[in-house]
């Protein structure tokens, strides 16, 4: 049970007139241990009571039942809570044992679902750092909600469609070559892509040539389908292998071009409310009343449709299809403003449902502190990166630990468990620097620190021969077990925190907490002496484990036995 409800409870019987819910939002954590581990201040109450807070205080300390605790102090106008450390941590540790991987599960959502718009790279364009940060956060929050009690459907909206496939049909058609498409699908398009503008500059009609390709495009000539079938299948290929290594799945790879024939209605619904007006030839929604001043651009001119045209016909069908409690879109924080008109439009549309909707930024990463730019040449190219981060790992295990087995799927894990766990534990909205060698540091704030961590655990438990037991005793009152008791403890809180504010780098913040706090108590306490102690801290060694994994898992970074 929660400590502040425990506290709350028994002043309540000395304290009838506040409730357990208004007791419970006064009750303070003293940032200082000495002052117990929970604070009642009494200020609030000094006019109901009309007595001095001191005297209150020292009144409470007297009345309220102390049986179950420590101590009770009062100390000027506080009353100090000690719990009993005893107690907790048999409590603590009998319960993760019993619920072992299902500990800090929660029934928030009941079976609900989580739409979870993520990765959505653009095909015949490279995946960017930004595909790969919506990746991993979008793949740690279906996690994250799954722990919470709600199911979670990946959604991979990919960019699919749009003008710039006629470029690339044109450029093909005029300098492509199949072979090499197929060698190296991504990199052959895209120079095709880039020619193709570049020249466009000064042949306009090259531009003329490439509407008319997307028009054919998107009238399902069959000609100009076969070639955006094959761009597409061969991006995929290449996007998958990522994903692969990566471990990230999707159940839906729907993207924009799955829209198509989806649009119409959106378009006849927004005519039916009276939402479309014209605006030099195109049909807008005008958004003033919701304090934006760009009117969303639905239909051009020429009749094309646009981008929010199809995030607005695939937010219809993601709600007709699984009736999400919540629709979130991991997208770059540079999309701000697109997705504030998508949920006004829809909220124009009379539906309800927009308010379940919401964007999930995040920032920009840089290297060497200089923005990416494709142009510039300061780019980072994802396969080799991650080939790197694997060998840089595999270097510090041949260092540390040469006789390893599975050496190879150990160095996978950290490598690329690194480069996820570094930037989830990033605050989502802030960028960060991509830098390998902090990455892969077994040293500081790191993916590799808490695998390692974890190991050590498993290894410690494999000499001891430890098996839990749920009537074992497990009793702790020592300062640094306390510190990852009380840890432990909060993991539920620290999931729904991460939850409602979408944003994993607590769950981060928290395994770095815990790992730094059991390397604390290891150095400290020798957990396979012979004592009468030897019990209760190898529980507190096997709780922390299955913690710690459980915390790299919803981060979706593995947990090596040894390494
Ligand atoms: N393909 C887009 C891009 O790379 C991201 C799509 C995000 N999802 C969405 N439903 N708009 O910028």
């Amino acid at each position: 049970m929660d400590n502040k409800l425990i506290v709350a409870q028994k002043i309540k019987a000395a304290l009838p007139d506040l409730s357990v819910e208004e007791i419970t939002d006064l009750l303070e954590i003293p940032k200082n241990a000495a002052m117990g581990d929970l604070a009642f201040p009494a200020f609030s109450l000094a006019k109901l009571l009309r007595k001095a807070p001191q005297m209150i205080a020292s009144d409470l300390a007297k009345k309220i039942d102390s049986s179950k605790f420590e101590k009770i102090e009062a100390v000027g106008p506080y009353v100090n809570f000690f719990l009993n450390k005893k107690d907790i941590s048999q409590a603590v540790l009998t319960e993760v044992v019993a619920k072992g991987d299902d500990y800090a599960s929660q029934n928030l959502g009941q079976g609900r679902k989580v739409a979870i718009d993520m990765s959505s790279p653009n095909i015949a364009k490279p995946f960017s750092i930004g595909h790969l940060r919506s990746t991993v956060i979008g793949d740690s929050l279906a996690r994250i909600f799954e722990k919470m009690g709600y199911q979670s459907v990946k959604i991979n909206h990919l960019g699919d469609w749009g003008k710039q496939f006629g470029m690339l049909i044109v450029a093909y058609k005029k300098w492509g070559n199949s072979e090499a498409v197929t060698a190296n699908p991504i990199n052959e398009l895209l120079k095709l892509y880039v020619r193709i503008n570049a020249e466009a500059q000064e042949h306009p009609e090259l531009d003329e040539e490439a509407r008319d390709w997307f028009r054919k495009l998107e009238a399902n000539d069959p000609e100009a389908l076969e070639l955006w079938q094959w761009f597409r299948d061969e991006s995929l290929v290449e996007f998958n292998r990522l994903y692969d290594e990566l471990g990230v799945s999707f159940d839906s790879y729907n993207g924009e071009a799955f829209y198509n024939d989806k649009m119409d209605e959106v378009v006849e619904l927004l005519q039916e409310k009276n939402l479309l007006q014209e605006s030099q030839g195109a049909q807008v929604v005008n958004l003033e009343k919701y304090g934006i001043e760009h009117p969303a651009l639905i239909k051009k001119s020429d009749g094309a449709t646009l981008y929010i045209t199809r995030d607005l016909a695939a937010a219809l069908y993601r709600k007709r299809t699984y009736n999400f409690a919540k629709a979130i879109y991991v997208v770059g924080n540079e999309q701000a403003a697109h997705f504030k008109q998508l949920k006004a439009v829809l909220k124009e549309m009379g539906y309800d449902w927009s308010d379940q909707i919401t964007h999930v930024p995040f920032g920009l990463v840089t290297k060497e502190g200089k923005k990416l730019s494709t142009r510039k040449g300061n780019v980072i190219l994802l396969e080799p990166t991650i080939a790197e981060a694997i060998k840089r790992a595999e270097d510090q295990i041949d260092s540390k630990n040469p006789d390893l087995a599975n050496k190879q799927a150990v160095a996978h894990a950290v490598g690329v468990g690194a480069i996820k766990f570094y930037d989830l534990k990033t605050d989502r909205l802030n960028g960060y620097d991509f830098d390998l060698e902090a990455m892969v540091s077994f040293e500081g704030e790191t993916g590799p620190y808490v695998q390692y961590a974890y190991a050590r655990i498993q290894s410690i438990l494999r000499k001891a021969n430890f098996t839990p037991n749920t009537s074992g005793n497990y009793q702790l009152d020592d300062a640094e077990s306390w510190e990852i008791i009380r840890l432990i403890q909060d993991f539920p809180r620290y999931i729904s925190r991460a939850a409602h504010d979408f944003e994993p780098s607590i769950i981060a913040k928290f395994a770095i907490n815990l790992a730094q706090a059991f390397n604390k108590y290891y150095a400290h306490k020798r957990i396979l002496d012979d004592s009468p102690e030897r019990n209760s801290r190898l529980a507190l060694s096997y709780a922390t484990g299955l913690v710690l994994k459980e915390a790299l898992r919803l981060l979706g970074v593995d947990a090596p036995k040894e390494m």
